[in-house]
């Protein structure tokens, strides 16, 4: 899989050599492409941003270098991601449908983000994808755009090790993950709950299913459906 960012702060991505997604390029698993926006402007300044048409506060980037950019970047496959406070909500289950493609392509805005006309050029096309964090404003597209293509990167096979530990965690069955204990068995007075230390496997699994459930009703009430509702750990209604 291979992605490519199109950036005013292409620093802001030298995290993705390290760790594992770090790894996974090296193996050459993923791919990472870092494309500079200014260096498809054409003015001394190499100027990305001007005043947005209507008026209004802050400063909109201009459409010109941004399709130089993407035209240099996007293939017929590729889908546009476009972080934005303004998009849909990202969920775990994009993340897992976007981590089946071959192709994606970060569109990083600034300011009060691209000038329109970018995103339908390409959405005739294109796949594309204006995508939120969440009910929050950052100061642009970079730090989301990271926080995506780790969600996603870390799904494409091979990147991590052991692929049973991605099933098992927050999100992947509508539930938030239950808590985890190592050793020792006893720190400052706390003890990890008995049953995790009783061998016993169907008890250790409907131990962590209530927890699940009790830890998901108690933080995130709005991800419970009543199909959800059993607590044998089966995921069946009774
Ligand atoms: N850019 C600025 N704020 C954002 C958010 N909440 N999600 C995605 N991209 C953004």
């Amino acid at each position: 899989m291979r992605f490519d960012i199109v950036t005013i702060f292409p620093e802001f991505f030298g995290a993705l050599d390290v760790s594992l997604l770090g790894k996974a390029r090296q193996a050459g698993v993923i791919e990472v492409g870092l494309h500079d926006l200014r260096d498809f402007t054409h003015d001394r300044h190499r100027t990305v941003d001007d005043t947005p048409y209507g008026g209004g506060a802050g400063m909109v980037m201009k459409p010109e270098p941004w399709g130089e950019a993407l035209d240099s970047v996007v293939r017929e496959d590729s889908v546009i991601v476009v972080p934005s406070p303004a998009g849909h909500p990202f969920t775990q289950r994009e993340a897992r449908e976007l981590s089946t493609r071959e192709h994606l392509v970060f569109a990083c805005g600034r300011y009060e983000g691209i000038d329109q006309r970018v995103i339908d050029h390409y959405a005739d096309r294109n796949e594309v994808r204006e995508i939120s964090l969440g009910d929050y404003v950052l100061n642009g597209g970079e730090v989301a755009a990271m926080a995506i293509i780790e969600a996603v990167g870390r799904l494409v096979p091979g990147v991590v090790g052991n692929p049973a530990s991605l099933t098992e965690e927050s999100h992947e069955d509508g539930l938030l993950e239950y808590p985890s204990y190592t050793k020792p068995a006893l720190w400052r007075e706390r003890a990890v709950p008995a049953v995790l230390l009783s061998g016993h496997h169907g008890a250790v699994a409907q131990w962590r299913h209530e927890q699940q459930l009790e830890r998901t009703r108690r933080v995130r009430p709005d991800l419970l459906s009543p199909d959800l509702l059993s607590t044998d750990g089966s995921g069946e209604s009774t």
